[in-house]
């Protein structure tokens, strides 16, 4: 059983949910964030729904609010342009600070800091308009993931089988963000692993009948499998968590985040992506592996808000 700190809705003062937001994922955000915003609520938290926009910081001044907690999804709320933002207002938030959330979104950044820390992760390149696609496959092979640097979701991305499809791909993913990459495509298993402080909670296996686990089969096929316990021996399962975990610590990542990986069919592991504000629905990954060791979403919600703890006593003591 995982012991986690206790907390009453005093604590916490009053609390603003930050949801919406423009990126690709508002939608989502915004299922997250009234998700969050009930848990709260219930516990007794004094607690506010703020669907984010260019006015959000002059309320959270106004209003007094003493910490933010943040289901924003995507580019503008998980790519550290807010967590810089809320740190010039000295307002406390949960989760990563600026480097591991602006870290964690840039893929293709991830990649080279786990490379450099000798953390497996496939090979991969960024394209644009002068890119040759034979040397593409050439230095990756075939076949290829080709997708934006900063989407989530599986927005934009699509597997290629053959050179002359990387054009296309490279089209499609183009439409969403500058910057594009071609990654080395694993064949094998794919698992989640999601991280409370430092805790590893138990990985999920995914499973689609799709050819990845693309937005069809997040969001909308109901035939999507989702593994817990992931039939992965103990000591696999606790060495696979570890190295999640250092993937995460190494680009700066802290308080929550989800680890997306990749088992290759001789069983190596290979790092795919480092989410710093993961789902939060009651469908949600990072809920159902919580549920699984034991803790329930309202009390999954509080440790989270209680993240924000850390900024706060930085506060306090540049304050004194
Ligand atoms: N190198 C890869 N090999 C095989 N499948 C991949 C690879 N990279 C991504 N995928 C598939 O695409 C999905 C989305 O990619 P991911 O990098 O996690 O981006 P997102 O931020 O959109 O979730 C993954 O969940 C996985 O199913
Ligand atoms: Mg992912």
């Amino acid at each position: 059983m995982i012991k986690l700190p206790e907390y009453q809705a005093k604590d916490f003062g009053k609390v603003a949910v930050l949801m919406g937001g423009q990126s690709a994922e508002r939608e989502i955000s915004l299922e997250s964030g009234k998700a969050v915003l009930t848990a709260l609520s219930d516990f007794g938290v004094d607690v506010t729904g703020i669907d984010y926009d260019k006015d959000t910081f002059k309320q959270l001044m106004n209003d007094d609010f003493d910490r933010v907690f943040i289901a924003l999804h995507g580019r503008g709320g998980e790519d550290g342009t807010i967590q810089g933002a809320l740190d010039s207002i000295g307002m406390p938030y949960t989760g990563s600070g600026v480097l591991g959330s602006s870290l964690a979104m840039d893929k293709i950044l991830s990649k080279a800091v786990w490379r450099d820390s000798g953390i497996p992760t496939p090979a991969a390149v960024e394209l644009n308009e002068e890119t040759h696609w034979d040397d593409v496959v050439d230095q990756i092979g075939l076949p290829i993931m080709v997708k934006p640097v900063n989407e989530g979701s599986s927005i934009g991305a699509s597997k290629v089988t053959e050179a002359d499809k990387l054009s296309s791909a490279w089209v499609q993913a183009n439409q969403f963000d500058d910057r594009v990459m071609a990654e080395t495509w694993i064949e094998g298993g794919e698992y989640t692993v999601p991280i409370l402080n430092d805790v590893v909670l138990p990985m999920i296996k995914l499973e689609t009948a799709r050819e990845f686990y693309d937005y069809q089969a997040k969001y909308i096929d109901d035939n999507t499998q989702y593994i817990c316990p992931c039939g992965l021996d103990e000591h696999t399962e606790r060495s696979l968590g570890e190295l999640s975990n250092k993937a995460s610590q190494i680009l700066g990542v802290t308080g929550w985040s989800r680890v997306d990986l990749m088992l290759d069919e001789s069983g190596n592991a290979w790092l795919i992506e480092v989410n710093t504000v993961p789902g939060m629905t009651s469908h949600s990954l990072v809920p159902m592996a919580a549920k699984q060791a034991g803790i329930s979403f309202q009390e999954l919600v509080i440790q989270i808000l209680a993240t924000s703890m850390v900024n706060t006593s930085v506060t306090k003591e540049l304050e004194n």
